[in-house]
Formats: structure tokens, sequence, C-alpha cells
């Protein structure tokens, strides 16, 4: 289906699946259960709630708005949008340059799940000590090429989708994985709570201990939160460009941020339950999920051998699905803004992404390997582009979507788009409060954070 000649998502389902199947990622699965864990549980998830209720919904259907109303790709549609204004351009190239960052070393992320799975389906949790188990992680990623070819190959699948395009590829994937994401997760969750111990973790995900309330945790809610949704990024712009004119974007925008908090949720009660029931420190880092999990899975194969091995498989097969969504949204950035800016066929530029992506994710792969000598600031490359790229670059360019939103577009032409031209009423009531909420309160609020993140 096209529109103005350009190709869009084919239906209200298509579009919330390609959005949330963007938002549904590492972010979940991995990065929310661990950083709630090191930030000290509950308060930290109801912090969070708050933070995607009042400021990530109104920023997600803002970058939405941007991306339809210009109908260009992330890096061109503000530039677009504020007659053609230089520092509109370069801001623009920032909101590609973030997402490609992201995009090399979530890949390595991938490739590490990709090879769980396959270890997963060949049994290699079961039969083995708790303690061989919970080290196959370390050996994994200081090895050299076993995580270097996982990592491109889960590139090369991403940049694989991407050639597809807007129907064919990234529609149609999403439209069956994030279904299927949401099946397999109860499933796990239902056996995660079943574990002995497991209350303990569910405790712990409940525990309002009002000291951990800090304005550190605050901005680190704040940033997950976005990180999440995928703000800041120019996927959701990139994905707004493909968005039917008669869409309400408004009820999208809440049906994703719904679907994405709730999943978040789900992988947190799975993790800490069993995180708890191994007897493992909640705060332990990225490494969580690929130390914990297998561990539970080896336990359990003592005594439900078959069962444990089908759920390890499950298990590792949604991170991969979930992981795989988002890094398409991720290299669709760079793709929509390198096929509109140079012309050249889809095919041509999802292989150079390919290689260009891949020869920086490879860096970080090897950063815990081979090349782990080399640090800056105590932190190795991989760690470096993680924080750089999620606690700064991100915030700042949605800083920049803020004041687009709030200062530069013009108020009509927000309220338009957020009403599709008057069509949604309801819609209509509500543009003010956001607008209002984008121009004076998350400015401020995103330079909190984002000060806050350097001290
Ligand atoms: N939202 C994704 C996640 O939760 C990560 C992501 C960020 C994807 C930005 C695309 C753009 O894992």
């Amino acid at each position: 289906m096209s529109e103005n000649g350009k190709e869009k998502f084919g239906s209200h389902f298509a579009v919330i699946m390609a959005l949330a199947g963007s938002a549904i990622g590492l972010g979940n699965i991995w990065r929310f259960p661990y950083i709630a864990g090191e930030m000290g549980g509950g308060i930290f998830v109801l912090v969070y709630i708050l933070c995607t209720l009042f400021f990530s919904i109104p920023l997600f259907v803002t970058e939405m708005a941007i991306g339809r109303s210009s109908g260009k790709s992330a890096a061109n549609a503000m530039y677009h949008l504020s007659g053609k204004k230089k520092f509109w351009k370069y801001a623009g190239l920032v909101m590609v340059l973030c997402p490609l960052v992201i995009c090399s070393y979530y890949s390595v992320v991938g490739g590490w799940a990709a090879d769980f799975l396959v270890k997963a389906c060949q049994g290699a949790f079961g039969n083995r000590s708790s303690q061989e188990v919970s080290e196959m992680f370390g050996v994994l990623i200081s090895s050299d090429i076993r995580p270097l070819a996982f990592h491109l190959l889960f590139m090369g699948l991403t940049a694989f989708v991407v050639m597809g395009g807007i129907q064919s590829g990234i529609e149609r994937f999403s439209k069956y994985t994030v279904p299927v994401l949401f099946l397999t997760i109860v499933f796990i969750l239902v056996y995660s709570l079943s574990l002995p111990g497991a209350s303990q973790g569910v405790r712990y995900l409940l525990d309002f201990d009002i000291h951990n309330l800090t304005p550190k945790m605050i901005s680190y809610a704040m940033g997950q939160s976005f990180y999440s949704l995928s703000l800041g990024m120019g996927s959701v712009i990139t994905y707004g460009s493909y968005v039917r004119k008669k869409e309400n974007m408004l009820q999208s925008s809440c049906h994703v941020a719904v679907n994405d908090l709730f999943f978040a949720l789900l992988a947190a009660f799975v993790i800490m339950p069993a995180v708890f029931a191994a007897g493992l420190q909640p705060g332990a880092g990225p490494g969580l999920i690929f130390q914990t999990i297998p561990y539970i899975f080896s336990e359990m194969s003592a005594h439900l051998p078959i069962i444990s091995a089908v759920v390890a498989v499950l298990f590792f097969f949604t991170i991969l699905m979930a992981a795989l969504s988002s890094a398409i949204s991720l290299m669709e950035v760079g793709a929509a803004y390198l096929v509109e800016t140079t012309h050249w066929s889809r095919r041509r530029i999802s292989l150079i992404l390919f290689l260009c992506l891949g020869f920086l994710g490879s860096l970080c792969s090897l950063s815990f390997g081979p090349l782990s000598q080399y640090k800056i600031m105590d932190m190795n490359f991989f760690s470096i582009l993680d924080w750089f790229s999620s606690n700064i670059l991100l915030i700042a360019a949605s800083m920049l979507s803020t004041v687009f939103a709030g200062w530069i577009m013009k108020k009509k032409d927000f309220y338009d788009e957020l009403s599709s031209g008057g069509m949604y009423s309801l819609n209509a009531k509500v543009a003010p409060v956001i607008y209002y909420t984008i121009r004076y309160v998350a400015p401020v609020i995103i330079f909190v954070v984002l000060v806050s993140n350097f001290i």
C-alpha cells in the first residue's frame, strides 16, 4: 500500500506490531531486569511506569507526528519541516548516527542470544554442574571467533529483513514475531514463578524501599523508559513516516507503550524469581540473563529434563526474535535515510550497512576477549558505546525532538497530526496537554536527566 508514492504499513494492526517490535527488545528482557535489580527493585519499577505514562507516551506520539507530517526519514524530517534550516539537518544526522551505533553493539548481544539458542537446542544446560553452566557466558564472550560469527549472523539477518522493505520485510516479520513473543514469555513466566524460592524475587520487585528513590535512579528510570520505547533514536520518526494519514496515532502510541511496559514487567517477573531461586545477586549487571537463566535450566533438568530443555529453547528464541525486530528498526533508520539521499537500491544500502555495522560490532564483540585490555574510563569498547549512546546521545536526541515539536513545528500541524486533521475528536482535546508537556515540561526534565548522567 502506498500514499503519495511512498510505501506505508498496510493496517492498524501492522503499525502497532511494527512499532511494538521495535520497542520490545533487549531493553525489556535484558536491560530492564538488570537495571531494576541494580536500582533497587519495586520503587524503580513504579518510577519507570510513571515516566512512561507522563513523558514517554507524549514523546512517542510527538516523534510519530514528526515522521508522518514530514513523510521523510528521521534525518531529513526535522530539516524538511523547519523550512530547511541547517541546524536541523545536523540534528537529524545525530538521529541517524545514534541508532546505527546502538545497532552495532545490540547485534553483539543478539549474537550471544543466538549462541545460547544453539546451546539450548543441543541440550547443553542439562547434565552439567551449575558452576559450569554459569561460567558458559564468560567463556563465550571472552573467546574470539564464536561470538564474532554469531554477531555477524545476527547482523546479516537484520540486513536481510531491512532489504525486504516496509511491507514484505518489516511488517511481515513483526506481525508474526510480536504475538509469538507474548505467548512464549507468558509460558516461561508460569515456569519461573513455580520455581522454589521464586516468591523472594516477586517480593523484591514489589518492594518499595523509599531510600532507593534517588535522582540517579529517577534518571535511569527515565533513560530506560526512552530506550525501551525506542525514543530519541529516529526509529519512531522513521516508522511514523510509514503510517497512513487516517491512522489514530495517539491510540496506536498508547497500545505500543502498554505492550512494551507489560512485556518489560513480564520479563522482570520471569528473571527475578529465577535469580533468587538460584541464590544469585539481582544486581549482577549485563550478564544477568545469560548467567542466571541457564543455571535455572540446569537445576531443573535434574527433575524435569524435557520441560527444562524445551523452555530453554523457547526462552532464547524469544530473546533472539525480540532483539531482531528491534535491530531491524535501528538499521532501518540508516537505510531509510541513505535510500532517500543517495537513491541507491535498498539492496545495496543494506549490504553497505551490514559491512560497516558488522565491523563496528566486531570491535565490541572482541572487546570482551582479545581487545579487553583497551579501556577508556575503565570501560571496554562495548560498554563505552552502550553508555554513550544510551545515556548521552539518546537523551540529547530526545531533547532535540521535543524542542523541535514544541518550538519549531507549527502548532497547527502538530494538532492536525494528533487528531488526523480533526478526524478524532478525543485526540483533538488531548492535543494541547501533550503539546504543552512537550513544549515546557519535557525539555526541562530531559535536561536534568542529561546533566545527571554526566555527574
Ligand atoms: N527499544 C528497543 C529495546 O527495548 C531498543 C531500541 C532503541 C530499538 C531504539 C530501536 C530504537 O530493546
